[in-house]
């Protein structure tokens, strides 16, 4: 039994696999619609989501099987103490596969540890969003066609952003991937990304505060949100949560192929302006979410 804690639980050619299903679905969804008759997804968040709890429950349906499970801690019985470990021996009985989303670093390999069936990390605190990152994947691979020689930038929260963390991780393995890393000061990237993942790796990275100064030599900007539920206090919240709003100024200084991504939700970093440029393609990523988690069900159930 498979469960996807971290991106690097696949291997690069695994990965290839997996988007290959996806776009397969994208192009010929029918073929795909029962293979999921009987089975049953469990969606355990303790934490809000819109996107990712839905576009699964709307993955597992389109494939044809059936969804329960809790949207928030306070509705499930974990208001009443009960631990990850005994709720997902719990959920083994009632479904076949489970996505988990969580507030704590480590609680979706809590659950994987206990579980008799496989468990997908759908966000773990500030650390990990797997499946969040085979959508970025996925769209970087059908909208640009390869990963290697791209300049990627990564802005906004970096330090609690677990979308950065998780695409850092999946993007070292492909061939001259450049980084560079756009915060304030207090949202840095983490040490432990630095040195175990991207000098391990050997991969090219810079790190800076202003946008408008790298703008000019990305190919791919990827926007994130400060993530105010992880901030330690509100005054820096509010002292850092306007630093960058992507405009259509900024836009001006970008190459012409540039792509903006954005796991979303978007807050104030990009302005509702450049949702029109071409360059924009943070809503097409939502589609593509859809595609992967319906090959990411399929390829962990064994049903492909
Ligand atoms: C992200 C998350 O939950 O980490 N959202 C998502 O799943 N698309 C990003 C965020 O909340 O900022």
């Amino acid at each position: 039994m498979r469960h996807l804690m971290n991106p690097l639980d696949f291997t690069v050619d695994e990965l290839e696999r997996l988007m290959q299903l996806a776009d397969d679905i994208e192009k010929d969804p029918e073929k795909y619609s029962h293979l999921c008759d009987g089975k049953i997804l469990a969606t355990c968040f303790y934490e809000p989501s819109t996107r990712t709890r839905l576009s699964f429950e709307s993955a597992m349906i389109r494939l044809g099987g059936q969804v329960l499970g809790f949207a928030s801690a306070d509705s499930s019985s974990a208001a009443k103490g009960e631990s990850v470990s005994d709720t997902i021996r719990i959920i083994s009985c009632y479904a076949d596969i489970c996505a988990i989303r969580h507030p704590k670093e480590g609680a979706a390999l809590v659950a994987a540890s206990k579980s008799s069936i496989p468990v997908i990390n759908a966000g773990d605190g500030g650390h990990q969003h797997p499946t969040q990152t085979l959508t970025d994947l996925m769209t970087i691979h059908a909208l640009k066609g390869s990963f290697d020689n791209i300049t990627i930038g990564l802005c906004g929260d970096l330090k609690f952003g677990r979308t950065v963390h998780s695409l850092v991780n999946a993007l070292v393995r492909y061939k001259n991937v450049k980084f560079v890393f756009i915060s304030p000061t207090e949202l840095k990237i983490p040490g432990y990304i630095k040195e175990d993942v991207l000098v391990k790796n050997n991969a090219e990275f810079e790190e800076v505060s202003r946008l408008e100064d790298v703008m000019g030599k990305l190919d791919i900007l990827y926007m994130t949100r400060v993530q105010r539920e992880r901030f330690f206090n509100e005054e820096d919240y509010v002292r850092l949560k306007d630093y960058y709003i992507l405009n259509k100024e900024k836009m001006a200084l970008a190459k012409k192929d540039m792509m903006v991504l954005h796991p979303l939700p978007r807050v104030n970093e990009i302005s509702v302006e450049v949702d029109s440029d071409s360059r924009a393609k943070y809503f097409e990523q939502v589609q593509y979410g859809v595609y992967i988690r319906m090959a990411l069900i399929l390829t962990l159930l064994e049903l492909v």
